[in-house]
């Protein structure tokens, strides 16, 4: 069992999602990041990669599942695979490097050596290992329990009773397609991956692009001034754009303006689109709404801006901490130029020191260093923005509410919390 795995550990009393209070100490609780670990995150479907990361066998790559590493490669057959990257001889970090071609994998503390279906293929002086109990079978790496694609992304858990990845999106698919499925071609990655550390928990970042558009206007006034064409200052409403927030029982969330001038004009993207085609292929709704400058989360832990076409995972390092990893994907058939364009414009505003990236994380790493206070764990958050707004519009597909809304926050939450106090899979498989 994970350190400080407690199955009593109940967080009924600190998630209120019926009245909208939320206690602050599930973003620094020790105890309650592990629990973390053994229920969300061993238990949910987590994003590992785009496939385009895995072009030949034995192409790898290494990333986390929560806090543990894992090796993704493509094995001999062409199956994508994800394997515990931790040796099962002293525990050592089989692959340390980030990507790269091999035949097998091989731990650089002994020389246990794997092949590329996980066995154990090569034991260094294997007859000093007793006769007749020792059988090399049992100790190939551990694999996840299953491992899906959908639209040229990669994802697995380690939970074998978890639903289908079909099931675990439902109708959230629908509004990836208007950022993935804009071509017949699909999607390829831009530039590597960028990677940074921030001071905060996980679930700020993941809650605020599953749900938060009312900060928009207030925390990025003057980034959102210096990319106006017209230069203009700060709206005088916070609260503004027309739009629809879609949220799902299973934690998914995304919030996208309807107008169609909600295009943002400054992306490079704007001049290379056909919107009259796209509205085609993907449905005139789709371009207008969910295409544009909206953002979404797919839980636990995976977000995404549609129109920027900026994927990131917010991996936790402890209560107080998130690596933050960010891809640039876009349409495979995007002349190379509009693509470099794109990658430039995204490190600009959403890279590590991008204008808007910079806002949100100044944003959470504050709401963290306060959070020590023992005052300041006296009194309850409020998530109660757009409680009954939600309905079936006619429109989008499932359960949405207005765009300024903390209806997906909510249900991020409510999600979360079901997690928090259920036994997982592995205390059943156990008892
Ligand atoms: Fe890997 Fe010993 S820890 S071979």
């Amino acid at each position: 069992r994970p350190r400080g795995f407690d199955p009593s550990i109940d967080v009924s009393g600190l998630v209120d999602m019926d009245g909208g209070y939320l206690d602050r100490a599930i973003f620094t609780d020790q105890r309650l990041y592990e629990q973390e670990q053994a229920r969300v995150f061993a238990t949910s479907w987590l994003f590992l990669g785009h496939v385009e990361q895995l072009q030949r066998p034995g192409d790898f790559f290494t990333t986390y599942m929560g806090e543990d590493p894992v090796i993704v490669t493509k094995d001999k057959s062409g199956r994508i695979r994800a394997f515990l990257n931790s040796c099962r001889h002293r525990g050592a970090r089989v692959l340390r490097a980030d990507y790269g071609q091999t035949r097998a994998f091989t731990c650089t503390y002994h020389g246990w050596s794997y092949d590329l279906e996980g066995r154990l293929i090569s034991v260094p002086n294997e007859a000093a290992y007793p006769e007749g109990g020792w059988d090399r079978d049992q100790w190939g790496l551990l694999e996840v329990a299953q491992l899906d694609t959908v639209l040229g992304l990669i994802f697995a858990t380690w939970n074998p009773q978890a639903p289908t990845l079909d099931e675990q999106l439902g109708d959230m698919k629908y509004y990836m397609e208007a950022f993935l499925d804009r071509d017949s071609e699909g999607t390829t990655i831009v530039g590597g991956i960028t990677k940074w550390i921030l001071k905060g928990n996980w679930k700020l970042a993941a809650e605020q692009f599953g749900t938060d558009w009312y900060h928009v206007n207030m925390s990025h006034a003057s980034a959102l001034m210096v990319l106006s064409p017209t230069g203009r200052g700060p709206k005088k409403e916070i609260a503004e754009t027309p739009g629809r927030q879609y949220s799902d029982e299973r934690g998914n969330g995304t919030g996208f303006p309807t107008h169609p001038k909600s295009r943002f004009d400054a992306q490079p993207v704007h001049e290379y689109y056909d919107y009259a085609a796209l509205a085609g292929r993907l449905g005139q709704a789709r371009v207008q709404g969910p295409m544009t400058t909206g953002h979404a989360t797919v839980f636990p832990n995976f977000s995404y801006l549609p129109v920027n076409g900026s994927i990131r995972v917010w991996h936790p390092k402890g209560p107080d901490e998130i690596e933050i990893w960010a891809w640039t994907v876009l349409d495979k058939s995007m002349p190379e130029e509009v693509r470099e364009a794109q990658r430039l414009y995204n490190l600009r505003t959403f890279g590590p020191s991008g204008i808007f990236e910079q806002d949100d994380g100044e944003n959470w790493s504050e709401i963290q260093a306060i959070s020590r206070g023992w005052q300041t764990n006296r009194v309850p958050l409020n998530y109660q923005m757009g409680i009954g707004s939600e309905r079936e519009d006619g429109v989008y597909p499932g359960s949405t509410s207005t765009l300024y809304s903390d209806s997906a926050g909510r249900r991020f939450y409510r999600r979360w919390a079901e997690l928090m106090n259920t036994p997982a899979w592995h205390e059943t498989e156990q008892s």
